[in-house]
């Protein structure tokens, strides 16, 4: 807390921030807002801390057995980021700290993994974790995976899980092993292993409206999340994917500022990834503001990744920088799965790039993948005529891609949006699919149709669900 009260005091004498002459290394930015300029050192105190931190977090949500010093394994970090602000994303924010020029930090995303073993057993926790202010932690990700007899292999656990790339030369080795992962598929999309659809996936989208009331009043959110619990909670979905979520310094009411730890305490079987698509800056006292998406899982999540979708920045319909998530997951029936989400620009330039470049990482992709979010987009706009394959754009023009709504529904609307005004008339949500003969069988899709409008509604838009087997 104090460090920020100490910078804004200083910035209040700026008219505006400094610039520092030089191109800008685009490589290095995180996501729209941020520009991550050093991986510092923290101090030896505070990686403990928040290693202990991430420890007693996965200790309340999964059944770990007891501490014991010998059986925690090495902590590897992959990745220390300091968040540094930027207007324009070529150069960081400024503050003239008693004679001092510094760039404007807003705290850390501290990404590493843990190894717990019990017995002969283990997990393998990853965690990404913001701290901002100072001396608070928010997890933005957690995943992990349970293996059995760890100490019997050599080789690098994760990059047996992780590239599914590698998959023809693991797959026959696990159809075999007795040291196959206790909770994941003996099948791993081997045709030789798999087992016939007994079970099903359901996955979700929702776009939850950030942090938004419907007075002015901050402290009606808690009241507002009431609504979305009750709404996640009667499905209980195994993939949830959600846009606007967010990190609202001094929002929040009384359940605080970021909106992962919202969701993650109801959701506390799930694993989470989150990936915000910007940083801005409230005002200097108010603090930052992040939003992005997120997905959560009862599944093993094996991987994940992010990239910035196109953006404009002389439009003003595209003011926010967006993002798509991918994560890949493991059911134990039908395999490796990739889930992708986004919530795309208002701008009509930035939705066409975007989808084009959405498809060019998918077309790639092997097995089956699902495309959900909040597209800003109707289903006759081009941008999601392209997504089925229906015209081409940029010289691309997608193959098994199809919008399940109208694949199941082709004559209902479908309506999603919009709840707050009560008068649902359009269908921006959506969940597409690319799939492959053999692999997931649709089942059913669903509108959740919430009862709620106006102030008693959980959101501005419905959730969707469908049903694979
Ligand atoms: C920074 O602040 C100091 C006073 O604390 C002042 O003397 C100096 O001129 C300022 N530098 C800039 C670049 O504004
Ligand atoms: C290891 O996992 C297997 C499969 O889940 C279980 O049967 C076994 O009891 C576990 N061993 C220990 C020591 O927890
Ligand atoms: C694992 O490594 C140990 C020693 O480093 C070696 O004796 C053993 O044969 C290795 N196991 C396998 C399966 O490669
Ligand atoms: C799947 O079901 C079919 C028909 O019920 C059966 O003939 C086949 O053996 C089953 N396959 C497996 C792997 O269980
Ligand atoms: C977990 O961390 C390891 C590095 O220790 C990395 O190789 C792996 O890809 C990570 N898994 C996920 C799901 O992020
Ligand atoms: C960006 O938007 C501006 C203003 O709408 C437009 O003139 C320009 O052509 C756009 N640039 C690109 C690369 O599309």
């Amino acid at each position: 807390m104090l460090r920020i009260f100490v910078a804004a005091t200083i910035i209040l004498s700026f008219s505006k921030a400094i610039t520092i002459v030089g191109e800008p290394d685009y490589t290095k930015i995180l996501y729209g807002g941020v520009l991550p300029l050093d991986e510092s050192e923290d101090s030896a105190d505070e990686s403990k801390h928040i290693i202990q931190f991430a420890v007693s977090f996965a200790r309340r949500r999964y059944n770990l057995c007891e501490i014991s010093e010998k059986e925690f394994k090495r902590v590897s970090t992959i990745r220390k980021l300091t968040l540094y602000f930027t207007y324009n994303e070529e150069v960081p924010y400024i503050v003239n700290n008693s004679g001092t020029l510094q760039a404007f930090n807003f705290g850390k995303l501290h990404t590493f993994s843990f190894q717990w073993s019990c017995g002969g057993n283990a997990s393998i926790h990853n965690f990404t974790i913001a701290t901002y202010p100072m001396g608070t932690h928010h997890v933005y990700s957690h995943t992990y995976v349970r293996v059995m007899k760890i100490d019997s292999f050599n080789v690098s656990l994760d990059s047996k899980y992780a590239d599914s790339e590698t998959k023809q030369q693991i797959e026959e080795p696990w159809c075999r092993e007795t040291w196959i992962p206790s909770d994941m598929l003996l099948s791993l999309h081997s045709k030789s292993c798999r087992v016939n659809c007994t079970s099903s996936i359901s996955v979700m989208t929702y776009n939850i409206w950030n942090t938004n009331t419907f007075t002015k009043d901050d402290k009606q959110y808690p009241a507002r999340f009431k609504l979305l619990e009750k709404v996640l909670l009667d499905e209980l979905p195994d993939i949830i994917t959600f846009q606007e979520v967010r990190y609202e310094h001094f929002k929040g009411g009384n359940l605080g500022p970021s909106q992962m730890k919202h969701l993650s305490d109801i959701l506390k079987s799930y694993q989470f990834v989150y990936a915000p698509a910007q940083l801005d800056i409230n005002s200097v006292y108010k603090g930052k503001t992040e939003e992005g998406v997120a997905v959560f899982s009862r599944f093993p999540v094996i991987k994940y990744n992010s990239f910035l979708l196109f953006r404009n920045r002389s439009n003003s319909a595209d003011v926010n920088q967006r993002v798509c998530l991918h994560v890949q997951i493991l059911h134990p029936e039908h395999g490796l799965v990739h889930i992708l989400t986004t919530h795309l620009s208002l701008s009509h330039e930035a939705r066409e790039e975007s989808v084009v470049q959405i498809w060019r990482y998918i077309k790639g992709l092997r097995g089956p993948v699902l495309l959900t979010g909040d597209f800003n987009a109707e289903p006759q706009e081009k941008a999601m005529r392209f997504l089925r394959g229906e015209v081409p754009l940029k010289g691309e023009r997608t193959c098994g891609v199809s919008d399940l709504w109208t694949n199941v529904y082709p004559l209902s609307p479908g309506f999603t949006f919009d709840c707050v005004s009560g008068d649902l008339v359009k269908r921006i949500d959506f969940i597409f699919w690319r799939n492959f003969p053999g692999n997931l069988q649709i089942k059913d899709i669903r509108i959740i149709q919430s009862k709620g409008k106006g102030s008693k509604a959980a959101s501005d838009h419905l959730p969707v669900v469908a049903m694979f087997c």
